[in-house]
């Protein structure tokens, strides 16, 4: 479960997400269409996001690339730590379980993260989330809170202070701790982030993350009262019995789900990283519990380079294993635990959590064999002592689990910031560099000018290609506007290729008679190719 911690080493690249503003890459997202704010014409709803053509397209092409690397190939096809092929099977399970899932699985009991609330402004906080600043040595002075990681309110902390000290106090003269740190009778003389009074913030308190809801017409919340599935994961271990009991599988195997989960986040923040609906791609892996160790490392590792290949590189994506504090209910002390973090421009220097690799041990199959008064153990004919005819007599045992799970809207919105790449020569001073096998427009095609029957040319063109590549991402077509300003939509949308028709491709004495333009995005190379060869110039370049 995610603890919100972003760890803090510092490097630095010329992509650094650091040096972009993340205002810019959200009114990106709206000019283009990737991500709007959800109910935004009845002034929005905190928390909530809808995606735009492009992001639509382009949160499908990720979890395409999940679902066909892991799941359809097998991690591509890499062989386990025992030598064999990884077998994975996907499932598709409801968002509204039984409640008795939630009770089993720690999430009624367990699943809350501290909050404050500011008595001034109503505004609410995760207390893990919250630091507090006081004068250098002065232990009765108010203290004020700021945002961790947030330096516009860290600014304003420290302004608020030096108002109250009446004079100047730099960064370094202050003191500063977690606000979890303080004691009961320190916080009554806190000032909130946004508060002028002080004692404004309440004491931390526990708050359930689940969403419930009524099921039935007529039910009322008591009797009736369901939960929006926090993680896919419960899914998965609930049917467990069902895959084991009625397709070939043995363990090692995986079951793998992407879908919806909903938390009532006390602090939505940072655009989609943070959202109180949210999309997750889940592997739950079950292993023999001698082997949880080996899986471990594999999936942590194989994970990390999958990023990797799809373009986030560098120094901006790091593996951090955790600390022994951060781990989750379900955790054991010694199992493996890490995050892949991104280095997102709001958590710069730091680092963001994008997927979590977890070592579940047996904890869920166990909770819900307790709960459901059900076996889930599993019987293993490959194990055991020998019999007397050489062959294994088999061993029952609780598989160990672990758990690749990786959040979809993080992964967009990490592309997002990896893509985003000022540039002030271009026209549209920018250009998104997605990978090709992620770019939402695959490729465009465009008559110079729409006359000289070079559309009559183009527009088949598009059709042809769309029907090669339309499964994989968008096709454009536009013959309206300069060739500039098309080229510059273009270039916004992280088209990768633009192929364009001119005078010369339908000219007959020209040596460039059937050619078309192609210019490449990030070079902004332009080359000619023949117009019959554009279809296998794009496969070739989407890697297919
Ligand atoms: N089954 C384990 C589990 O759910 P988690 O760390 O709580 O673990 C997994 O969530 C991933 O889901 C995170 O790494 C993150 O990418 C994504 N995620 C979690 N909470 C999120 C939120 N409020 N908004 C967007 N993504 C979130």
């Amino acid at each position: 479960m995610s603890s919100g911690t972003d760890s803090q080493a510092q490097c630095s690249t010329a992509s650094d997400p650091a040096s972009k503003s993340m205002d810019d890459i959200m009114a990106l997202c709206k000019r283009r269409g990737f991500i709007y704010p959800a109910s935004e014409i009845y002034g929005g709803i905190n928390g909530f996001w809808d995606y735009g053509p492009l992001g639509a397209q382009l949160k499908k092409n990720l979890r395409d690339a999940w679902w066909t690397d892991v799941v359809m190939k097998g991690c591509n096809g890499k062989l386990g730590p025992d030598g064999k092929p990884v077998s994975i099977v996907p499932v598709d399970t409801s968002i509204i379980q039984n409640p008795k899932v939630w009770e089993a699985s720690g999430h009624v009991g367990g699943f809350n993260d501290p909050m404050v609330d500011c008595r001034e402004t109503k505004n609410r906080y995760r207390a893990d989330h919250l630091m507090c600043m006081g004068e250098k040595g002065d232990s009765t002075g108010q203290i004020y809170a700021f945002i961790e990681n947030d330096d516009k309110s860290f600014a304003n902390a420290l302004k608020k202070l030096s108002k109250y000290k009446k004079k100047d106090i730099p960064e370094d003269g202050v003191d500063i701790c977690s606000l979890t740190e303080l004691g009961a009778d320190e916080l009554t003389i806190t000032v909130g982030p946004d508060a002028k009074e002080v004692g404004t913030l309440t004491e931390p308190r526990a708050f359930n993350l689940m969403f419930p809801t009524v099921i039935g017409a007529t039910g009322d919340i008591e009797t009736n009262k369901a939960y929006l599935r926090p993680e896919t994961a419960q899914g998965i271990f609930i049917n467990f019995k069902n895959v084991v009991d009625t397709t070939r599988v043995s363990v090692p195997f995986g079951i793998a789900q992407t879908g919806k989960a909903f938390r009532n986040e006390v602090t939505p923040r940072n655009f989609t990283f943070r959202s109180r609906e949210f999309e997750q791609m889940e592997i739950e892996f079950f292993c023999h519990p001698d082997d949880a160790k080996d899986w471990y490392v594999f999936w942590r590792d194989w994970r990390m380079a999958w990023w990797q290949d799809l373009g986030l590189k560098g120094d901006n994506l790091i593996l951090r294993e955790h600390d022994k504090d951060e781990l989750a209910h379900y955790a054991k002390e010694g199992a493996g635990t890490s995050d892949i973090e991104y280095k997102f421009p709001f958590t710069a220097p730091g680092f963001g959590e994008l997927e979590g690799i977890a070592d579940r041990t047996n904890f869920d199959l166990k909770q819900h064999a307790e709960h459901a008064k059900t076996k889930l153990d599993y019987f293993d004919n490959t194990r055991g002592e020998l019999a007397k005819n050489g062959q294994p007599k088999g061993e029952r045992y609780l598989p160990h689990v672990i758990e690749p799970s990786a959040g979809l809207d993080r992964g967009v919105l990490a592309l997002l910031c990896e893509a985003y790449t000022p540039d002030p020569e271009r026209a549209s001073g920018v250009y998104m560099k997605f990978h090709p096998r992620i770019a939402p427009i695959k490729a465009a095609v465009f008559p110079l000018v729409k006359k000289g029957g070079m559309p009559e040319v183009a527009a088949p063109l598009a059709a042809e290609l769309r029907n090669r590549f339309g499964h994989l991402g968008t096709i454009d077509y536009d013959e309206k506007q300069s060739i500039g300003k098309r080229y510059a939509r273009m270039d916004e949308a992280g088209c990768p290729f633009c192929f364009t028709i001119d005078g010369e491709t339908l000219d007959a004495d020209s040596p460039n008679h059937n050619t078309v333009t192609v210019r490449d995005r990030d070079s902004l190379s332009q080359e000619r190719i023949s117009i019959a060869s554009v279809g296998d110039y794009l496969a070739e370049k989407l890697g297919l």
